[in-house]
């Protein structure tokens, strides 16, 4: 039973991400260069690329996983550092498997040194879906319990920024569907960055939709491109009136005339 009637929206202002300078490089590769991107507060936002461009590379940056290079600057809406209001669920579910579902709801507070609030916690895990499965370890759990159980492990965190690496692109359709609904509803008027290989993904989740291509940036939905797709999210990705953001989208993600890799 999926509790949905609060999503602690009043506990948030709403923070924006902004990126500027941006390069990413592994040592003499350079994977993305000269980008710069912006993440309106409160808004969702989906970034596409091809696979090996720098997607998660590009997240984890931005999570502080990975030191920024060269001249990348990746600050809030206001031109202040992200510091810890950032949540990051990775693209492998990263549940440490000899702990419960419960535990490593609760792993980011306890590394931390925090007093941990079990009752909250067992309440994450009931808004996710998964309150009876709080005894069970990653082994014994399906595809997509682990992956409420991760999206419990990020809303634990209670940050205003949650970034997200192809956090759905495991499961099945029908559970895929349910995962965003629910994602949708509890984390709605966070500022979210979502890494996904699926347009159609993009079209039902994002207010806005970046491609990544290397070595530069484009994105779609700028002032310079204004492609938004219309209606509110979640929206059905066979929507015909989704047809142009569609096209949009597949147009700049196979766009030949920007391949270099390095410089
Ligand atoms: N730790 C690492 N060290 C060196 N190269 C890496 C590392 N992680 C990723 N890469 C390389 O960076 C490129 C982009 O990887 P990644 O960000 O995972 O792409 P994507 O998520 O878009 O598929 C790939 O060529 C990958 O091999
Ligand atoms: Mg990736």
């Amino acid at each position: 039973m999926i509790d949905t009637s609060t999503n602690h929206a009043a506990s948030y202002r709403p923070i924006g991400l902004s990126v500027r300078n941006g390069r990413l490089a592994w040592g003499e590769t350079v994977l993305l260069k000269d980008f710069s991107f912006d993440v309106k507060p409160g808004s969702w936002t989906c970034l596409l690329g091809e696979s090996g461009v720098g997607k998660s590379t590009l997240l984890r940056t931005i999570a502080g996983l990975i030191e920024p290079t060269g001249p990348t600057e990746i600050l809030d809406h206001e031109g202040c550092a992200l510091r810890d209001r950032v949540a990051y669920m990775a693209q492998q579910d990263l549940l440490l498997p000899w702990l419960s579902a419960i535990d490593n709801v609760m792993l980011g507070a306890r590394l931390r040194g925090e007093a941990v609030d079990g009752d909250h916690a067992r309440d994450i895990l009931a808004r996710t879906g998964v309150a009876e499965r709080a005894n069970a370890r990653p082994a014994e759990m399906s595809g997509g319990e682990r992956q409420r159980v991760a999206l419990a492990r990020t809303l634990m965190e209670e940050c205003p920024i949650v970034l997200m690496d192809e956090p759905f692109s495991a499961l099945d359709a029908i559970t895929r569907t349910r995962l965003q609904d629910l994602a949708v509803n509890l984390l709605a008027h966070r500022t979210v960055l979502m890494v996904t290989h699926d347009p159609f993904e993009a079209l039902r989740l994002a207010d806005d939709v970046i491609i990544l291509r290397g070595p530069v940036l484009d994105h779609v939905g700028s002032p310079n491109m204004p492609i938004v797709p219309p209606g509110t999210v979640p929206r059905d990705p066979t929507d015909p009136t989704l047809r142009d953001a569609h096209q949009a989208i597949m147009h700049a993600l196979a766009d030949p005339t920007v391949t270099e890799k390095t410089v």
